[in-house]
């Protein structure tokens, strides 16, 4: 027998990426690869990209220049771009940088055995197609390797809300969404595997329907597999937050207290130029209702600030949006103009305008963040314990709420949900001690 070929593959992006990467990965196994944590000594390297600020796509370009040595030393490597850069920019990465083999969008990854036999004879390959052929329809089954206890499960892709920022609706294309029995067949998958918890995931993935009950209907027939212990997914889009999802959040064990839940903006009149289709008061009744099904739900968010037109008095509803909600988690972004959507016509915020706004809001997110982590001192929560800890004896986990723990505990906690209590909170964890 041969031996295998080595694939690195590098992921750039959202949660989607790193389960898209799994799965290319699974795929090129057929072709005798196994993954590798190096890209020195591979066969095969493979960036998988994200496109959806202008810094994450140009990064691209500049890890693939560092690849030119290891190319010079080893003509037979191959350099393959996925991803959301791959699909927006796929013809012109072959052009600007002739060290690329191989092109692949993420609807077409299924197709990479058949591309990597392409580029094994010489040639070159590129697939940004939004094929007829589902790629889940081929890649059926997961790898019977045992894994971690959490693991990603992409059950929705694509966006037909168009944002006026957002380069999703043309990257990952319409909304799809995968059939119920294929993900729960999946999820048992993992399970046997070794996972506890599940994070479905979708660019927007509380419009689910691929079962009769939406994401709710989902998530309860997932819960009744056994072995799995906590369920969440991300990320949501406060139009799709059905009542149905909502009481899932009041009476689903399994489901996590933490929700994801994007506002961009606290400015009616940005909103609407966003194309958002919600206002800051529906979005402030909607985690009213959430509350009330679930008073210590964990809040997330992401925000835009610098948006085209945002004047100082819409960045204050922003504040003000954040003081009104608390989030335990957030994250925040400088607008970034990206080509072919309707925002990238208008004109610019000056950028020292941008950055302090920012500045603004990432101390008010930050303080709301800390405020939430004390809170849970004294707290008895539940931690899913993944790995040890830096120091002798200690293992690290993730509570219900999503926070990171520390806590002294024997190697046998691992893979297990266990009681702990939090005796004090640092900047971006907590500690706790076992009690069962
Ligand atoms: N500029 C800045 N942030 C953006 N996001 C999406 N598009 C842009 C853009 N053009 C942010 C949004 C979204 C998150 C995934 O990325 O906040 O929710
Ligand atoms: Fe992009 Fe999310 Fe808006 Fe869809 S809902 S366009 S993915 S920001």
């Amino acid at each position: 027998m041969s031996a295998p070929k080595k694939l690195y593959i590098k992921t750039y992006g959202c949660q989607m990426n790193v389960y898209d990467s799994e799965r290319m990965v699974e795929a090129l196994g057929g072709q005798g690869y196994v993954e590798t944590q190096s890209p020195d000594d591979a066969d095969m390297i493979l960036l998988n990209t994200c496109h959806i600020r202008e810094k994450a796509a140009e990064k691209v370009y500049s890890e693939l220049g560092r690849y030119k040595g290891l190319k010079a030393d080893n003509p037979d490597l191959k350099i393959g771009v996925a991803g959301c850069v791959a699909q927006a920019e796929g013809a012109e990465i072959m052009r600007r940088q002739p060290l690329v083999d191989l092109v692949v969008g993420p609807q077409s990854y299924h197709r990479l055995p058949a591309m990597e036999q392409t580029v094994r004879s010489g040639a070159k390959a590129l697939d940004t197609d939004f094929p007829e052929d589902d790629k889940f329809d081929t890649l059926t089954t997961r790898s019977k390797a045992k894994r971690g206890p959490t693991a990603f499960l992409t059950v929705q892709e694509g966006c037909d809300k168009f944002c006026a920022f957002c380069v999703v609706p043309y990257t990952r294309g319409a909304e799809v969404s995968r059939p119920a029995d294929r993900v729960l067949r999946e999820a048992r998958e993992l399970v046997d595997a070794g996972v506890a918890e599940i994070t479905l995931l979708g660019q927007n993935v509380n419009a689910y329907h691929g079962h009769d009950g939406g994401l709710a209907g989902l998530i309860r027939d997932l819960a009744g597999i056994d072995g799995l212990e906590r369920i969440r997914f991300t990320t949501s889009h406060p139009n799709d937050m059905d009542d149905a999802l909502i009481a899932a959040h009041g009476d689903c064990e399994k489901l996590m207290p933490y929700l994801h839940l994007p506002v961009q903006s606290g400015s009616d009149r940005i909103l609407k130029a966003m194309n958002r289709k919600h206002t800051a008061e529906s979005y402030l009744r909607l985690i009213e209702r959430i509350r009330a099904a679930r008073p210590d739900i964990l809040l997330s968010g992401d925000f835009i600030v610098g948006f085209p037109g945002e004047t100082e008095a819409d960045f204050d509803d922003t504040m003000a949006l954040i003081e009104a909600v608390e989030y335990g988690q957030a994250y925040s972004f400088k607008y970034s103009t990206r080509p072919g959507t309707p925002a990238a016509e208008k004109p610019q915020l000056p950028e020292d305008v941008v950055t302090d706004r920012l500045h603004r809001l990432q101390a008010l997110l930050g303080t709301q963040q800390q405020a939430v982590q004390a809170r849970m001192v004294g707290q008895e929560v539940g931690v899913l314990f993944e790995k040890p800890g830096r120091e002798a004896g200690q293992m690290i986990g993730k509570s219900d709420h999503l926070h990171a723990v520390y806590a002294a505990a024997p190697a046998g906690v691992l893979g297990q949900v266990r009681r702990v209590r939090i005796t004090r909170s640092s900047p971006n964890s907590l500690a706790g001690e076992l009690i069962n």
